[in-house]
């Protein structure tokens, strides 16, 4: 594949996307607006199919750089954290400086994550400074330099043992099934990977399940409970309380192998002993931030390569040759289309300016994620599927301050945990991803050629 000249991550603009692509990016940004001038019910739906479809998110974007990079709606389109109208911004620089400027475009989660926590701060949910910095590095102190190596090991294995267990299972219905082996990735791999990593390294005594449902319907609450909907903060209440509850009942027993075990035994060595409230925040958050999103992002990874059937063949070579350093720039470009994180938001604490514009205080701020990998003024032919994008035209995962604390996790765990999978051949799917009503998958089924 010829050079291209390296990404910048914020140059000159560009001319604008090409013009077969804005008639459907048009249609696109029209429903939208449409759904959000309606009433409170259609403008949710509305959103939400928006959000859920990434296809449609990228054009609606597009027209947005385009005509209207900053724009400023009445409704705060993220009621669960009050605001004051939003400003959508879709320019990778825009987006870049929105999540740079942290002290004058702030997170919001901290009310929802204290009463997740029972009060404790969770440094996601804090500003810069002595607090957001004192419980980040205790975290990173419980982290050991071979957790990773064990982690992606256990990853490998139980991803294997899925397949394998797929394709014997379609053995000995083969007459039935034609010959094809069947999976639901999210129960078999995607979700129970993460989980067992809670389990096993965070050191947390629960069953993978009960991690996935509690963690799921927690993250739900936290940042994507966009309408503010009174059974989605009951049943996270809940959750919070049985995690807690699991979190604190591990800490007797939890091994040396493990961020509990390690951070109870420094209360019995020369250490000091850990505060259990912060400690259980801290774990809360962790299982929060660690197990919906990988198991998303994993699906979503897939969904989106069997859409490039060219790029699958590669990237199923690559699974095959056991190389998941090869296969992982798929996986990138992959949820460059369809991100499991496709925006962001902030609100201002006082009045401040982003280039041109005035923005008054109390007002949301969305900064499109998506939108930004795929301006062209920052990411060279941002519509191609490329697997030579230096990681800097990736923003997956977070920017700034608040960049994902599973950066080394995510990038280490999904090719492992996906190359058995996408080794196989035949790759497809066997069924719509589905979410019981929730931006979640539970359950995504695949088949292949056993
Ligand atoms: C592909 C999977 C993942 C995705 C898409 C993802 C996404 C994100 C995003 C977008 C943020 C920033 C939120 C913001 O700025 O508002 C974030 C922060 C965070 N993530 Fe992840 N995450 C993933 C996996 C993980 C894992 C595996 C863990 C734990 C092992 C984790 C723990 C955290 C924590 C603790 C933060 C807060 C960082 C801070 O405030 O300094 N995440 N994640």
């Amino acid at each position: 594949m010829p050079e291209d000249p390296p990404i910048r991550p914020i140059a000159a603009r560009q001319p604008p996307p090409g013009v077969d692509r804005l008639g459907p990016a048009i249609a696109g940004l029209a429903g939208v607006l449409r759904g959000l001038a309606a009433s409170e019910g259609v403008r949710e739906a509305a959103l939400r199919a928006v959000i859920g479809n990434s296809r449609t998110l990228r054009d609606a974007a597009a027209v947005l750089r385009l005509v209207r990079p900053r724009l400023t709606l009445r409704q705060n389109l993220v009621r669960c954290y009050p605001a004051d109208g939003t400003l959508i911004v879709t320019r990778a620089d825009d987006v870049a400086e929105v999540l740079a400027r942290e002290a004058e475009f702030e997170v919001v989660y901290g009310p929802r994550m204290r009463a997740l926590t029972g009060g404790c701060d969770f440094f996601l949910g804090l500003q810069d400074g002595p607090e957001y910095r004192r419980g980040r590095a205790a975290v990173d102190s419980l982290v050991d330099p071979q957790d990773l190596g064990r982690v992606t090991a256990m990853a490998r294995a139980e991803a294997l043992a899925a397949v394998d267990r797929a394709r014997a299972e379609a053995g000995a219905e083969r007459e039935a099934e034609g010959g094809a082996a069947r999976i639901d990735l999210v129960p078999a791999l995607s979700a129970r990977i993460p989980a067992r990593m809670a389990c096993e390294w965070f050191g947390i005594s629960a069953t993978p399940a009960q991690l996935i449902a509690d963690s799921t319907i927690l993250f739900f609450y936290l940042f994507s409970d966009l309408g503010a909907d009174p059974r989605v903060e009951a049943g996270a209440l809940a959750a919070a309380e049985r995690t807690r509850a699991a979190i604190r009942a591990s800490m007797a027993g939890a091994g040396p192998e493990t961020l509990i075990g390690r951070a109870m035994a420094r209360g019995q060595g020369a250490g000091a002993a850990p505060d259990p409230d912060s400690l259980v925040a801290s774990l809360l958050g962790l299982v929060i931030g660690a197990i919906p999103t990988l198991s998303k992002a994993a699906c979503l990874a897939v969904q989106e390569l069997l859409r490039w059937p060219g790029q699958l063949a590669a990237a199923r070579a690559a699974a095959q040759a056991g190389d998941e350093a090869a296969l992982a720039p798929f996986l990138w470009e992959a949820l460059r289309f369809n991100p499991m994180t496709p925006f962001l938001y902030r609100r201002t604490p006082r009045p401040t300016r982003l280039g041109t514009e005035e923005v008054p205080a109390g007002r949301m701020v969305l900064a499109v994620l998506l939108s930004a990998m795929h301006d062209g003024a920052a990411v060279p032919e941002p519509e191609r599927f490329r697997t030579d994008r230096p990681w800097e035209a990736y923003r997956l995962w977070g920017e700034g301050l608040h960049r994902c604390w599973g950066d080394a996790v995510n990038r280490a765990l999904l090719p492992a945990m996906l190359a058995p999978l996408i080794a196989c051949e035949g790759l497809a799917e066997a069924g719509p991803p589905e979410g019981g009503g929730t931006p979640f998958f539970r359950s995504y089924p695949l088949r292949f050629a056993a």
